[in-house]
């Protein structure tokens, strides 16, 4: 079988660029894609920075991620890396090879991620895995343990109080979500935000786009990128000040 062929025999989910013309055909464009690399590393510095990617699936973040500058990357996943149907793994060592990328690969539960089976990351990826788990505190809480620098949580978004400033989650049973039985919760952004600031986490920023929400969240701000605005694209960025204004308004409404 030549490459065509192979990357015709799988299910993607990305769209990766392979070179020589071949772009795996992903349920997400190559320019949704781009889009979603921009608002998650655009902010970051990431030149000689170790990155960890959980949940990656064919890995196209990743790869991404090395392109920008990583140091070392890690794509790590389960879930449909080991599924018949999905093969994640299976097009993640296609996309891989045919790259020629050195992105290093551990086949790990999102849970059991912690700093003893995976070690510390200056920046750590948390794409489109939270509202997957039955534990998402747990999955928030695993990530952040092994984020130095930064932690990207991006998810699909509980749209009716997306902007409360009660962190809240909405419970989507039986395959409610999209029709898909492997989505459990929704956030909104005051839950996340409150979550990893427990963690120890110290600033964050905000971008809502649809239904989806992205959080930075910085222990400090060596990688922090300043000044870059316009190259995210944000409908919605606030800081903890703005957060703590609102927070603020609501306790004089409610009383
Ligand atoms: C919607 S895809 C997101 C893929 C990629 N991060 C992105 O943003 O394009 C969800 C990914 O989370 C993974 N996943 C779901 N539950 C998981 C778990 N408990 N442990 C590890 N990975 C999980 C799936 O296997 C899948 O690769």
């Amino acid at each position: 079988m030549d490459l065509q062929q192979r990357v015709n025999s799988i299910p993607w989910y990305h769209s990766i660029d392979l070179g020589n013309g071949l772009v795996t055909p992903g349920r997400k464009s190559l320019e949704l894609m781009k889009h979603e690399q921009g608002v998650f590393f655009d902010p970051v510095r990431l030149d000689g920075a170790t990155v960890l990617d959980i949940g990656a699936w064919a890995g196209a973040h990743s790869f991404e991620a090395k392109r920008r500058g990583a140091r070392r990357v890690m794509a790590t996943d389960q879930y449909v890396w080991i599924h018949p149907e999905w093969r994640g793994r299976e097009a993640f060592d296609l996309a891989r090879n045919a790259i020629g990328s050195d992105v290093e690969a551990a086949e790990i539960d999102a849970l059991d991620i912690k700093p003893d089976t995976i070690g510390r990351w200056d920046v750590v990826l948390f794409a489109g895995v939270l509202y997957h788990l039955r534990s998402p505190l747990d999955g928030l809480h695993a990530a952040a343990s092994v984020a130095n620098d930064c932690l990207i949580v991006e998810s699909e978004a509980a749209t009716k109080f997306l902007q409360s400033p009660e962190p809240l989650l909405a419970y989507h049973p039986s395959g409610s979500l999209r029709s898909d039985a492997t989505n459990f919760f929704t956030p909104n952004v005051a839950f996340v935000v409150e979550a990893l600031r427990e963690c120890g986490f110290a600033l964050f920023d905000t971008n809502v786009d649809g239904r989806r929400l992205t959080v930075h969240a910085w222990r400090n701000t060596t990688r922090r990128v300043l000044g870059n605005a316009s190259a995210v694209q944000t409908r919605t960025t606030f800081s903890v000040w703005r957060r703590a204004l609102a927070r603020l308004k609501h306790e004089v409404r409610s009383r």
